[in-house]
Formats: C-alpha cells, structure tokens, sequence
C-alpha cells in the first residue's frame, strides 16, 4: 500500500485526477470503479475540466459505481445514479450504456446485487477502483463488523453512516436504510485501487485503515492487503497517523 500525503485538498484531488487520466491513456478502454460522496465532488469537476480542455476522453471506458440506496429509483435527487448524472456523466462523453449503477429499485434488490457482480464480472472486472472512507471506516457501504469476503449484496447502514449522509438529505427526510453494495472481496479485485480521503473528520478512519490491525471493525483496513492500493489523503485526513514520517509529503 502507498500512502501520499498532499498539502491540500486540490492537490490531493488533482494527483487523484493524474493517475485515473494516466490509466485512461494507456487503457482508453479501462473499466472504472467510481464513488459518490462529498470527497468525491471536486474530483468529478476535475475530471469534467480536464475533459474540457482536451486532456482526457472516456469515450471507450465503462464504469461500474459501488452503491446506491435501496428503494432510491434514478430520477431521486438524492439517488447516486443521479448524483453521477449530474456531476459527471452528463458532462462528459462515456457512451450511452457505459455507466452502471446497482439497481436500488428493484422490487428484488438481492437478485440486482447479485446481477450486478456478475455484470462486472462479464466486463471483465474493474481495471481502477477509485474509493473514498467513510467516518467509521467503511468503503462502499460495506461497514464495520462485516465479512472480508463480501460479494455485492444488501447491506445495512450504520446509525453512524445515515447520520454523517444526513447533510445531502432535507429536513424532512432521512437516509434510506439500507444499499446495494459492491462488497470488500469484489473491491479486493480490482486490478488498482485508490482511495482518496480529505478532511479532519476522517482521520481517525484513516488512521484505523493504514495502521491498525486488518480487521472487520475498519474494512477499508482490508487494503492493507491489496497488490496495488495507493491511499492519497490531504494533511488533515492524515493529522492522526502515529507514523507520519513514514508517509513523506508526496
Ligand atoms: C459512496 C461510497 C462511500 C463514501 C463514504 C465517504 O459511493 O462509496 O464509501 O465514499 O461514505 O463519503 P463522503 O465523501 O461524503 O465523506
């Protein structure tokens, strides 16, 4: 696992944006896994300016997202395929079908995660996985005291997680209980990983997953054992880490 440590989060996010347009080029028809989440939005503004300006084309490449709220149709504002409609595919040139997003709607939703592993699986498994961290450590939405070796599948989300993703909600609504999930074991496939974390109030998570044991109670922890995971945090993601000096301001 590589650890990078930028000063900020536009040069986290824009190092983020380097390696994905790096693997794009030397693979135009690379099959991306992509997160939604706070973290996530100025990396999508950064991918559509750089689409903009010539520097990158997703013309060939498919993407394959890792959650979304069961019972959430696409047309919910508050859904994650139309959270990626409007912050990313709508702005740049994936052709029509290349995107994919587990079925929250679906009146059997187990039977869509287990549709939806397979689809991957049919593409030929996921070239780049991008992730972000949830406060209490989880990736995607598999959280804590979970399996290792999850599949794609229902989960059910920690107070914890509804809680910190009450922000994107009004007032008057809560966040769904429960989400389709690409799972750890499908994550621990992709053939690169990169989790991108910024902010004060993950880095307790931060710290969990890089330093702690691997363990079920952190499953974004289960990267320490990935072939080729590289962690990008600014410094506030990283201000808890014991061993800072082992992980060099890139
Ligand atoms: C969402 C996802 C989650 C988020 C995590 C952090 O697709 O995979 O694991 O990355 O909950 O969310 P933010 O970035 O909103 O703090």
């Amino acid at each position: 696992m590589r650890v990078r440590v930028l000063p900020d989060e536009a040069s986290a996010v824009a190092l983020v944006a380097d390696r994905l347009c790096e693997i794009l080029a030397a693979k135009p028809d690379s099959v991306l896994g992509l997160a939604t989440g706070g973290t996530m939005e100025p990396l999508y503004a950064e991918l559509v300016t750089r689409f903009r300006s010539g520097h990158v084309s997703f013309a060939q490449a498919k993407s394959f997202n890792l959650d979304e709220y069961v019972g959430m149709g696409p047309d919910h504002p508050q859904s994650y395929h139309h959270f990626m409609q409007r912050r990313f595919f709508d702005h740049v040139d994936f052709q029509p079908g290349a995107n994919h997003l587990p079925d929250g709607a679906s009146p059997d939703p187990a039977q869509a995660a287990d549709a939806y592993e397979a689809s991957i699986r049919d593409a030929g498994g996921i070239d780049l996985q991008i992730l972000g961290i949830g406060r209490n450590g989880h990736i995607g939405f598999n959280e804590p005291h979970g399996s290792l070796c999850s599949r794609t599948r229902v989960e059910t989300l920690a107070p914890s997680t509804r809680e910190a993703n009450q922000r994107f909600f009004s007032e008057d609504q809560t966040p769904p209980r429960q989400a389709v999930t690409v799972g750890l074991a499908t994550i621990m496939d992709a053939r690169r990983v990169i989790l991108l974390a910024t902010g004060q109030d993950k880095n307790w998570a931060v710290h969990a997953a890089l330093e702690g044991p691997v363990s079920t109670r952190t499953p974004a922890s289960v990267l320490q054992t990935h072939p080729d995971a590289t962690i990008v945090l600014d410094r506030m993601a990283a201000s808890a880490l014991e061993f800072e000096d082992r992980h060099a301001l890139a």
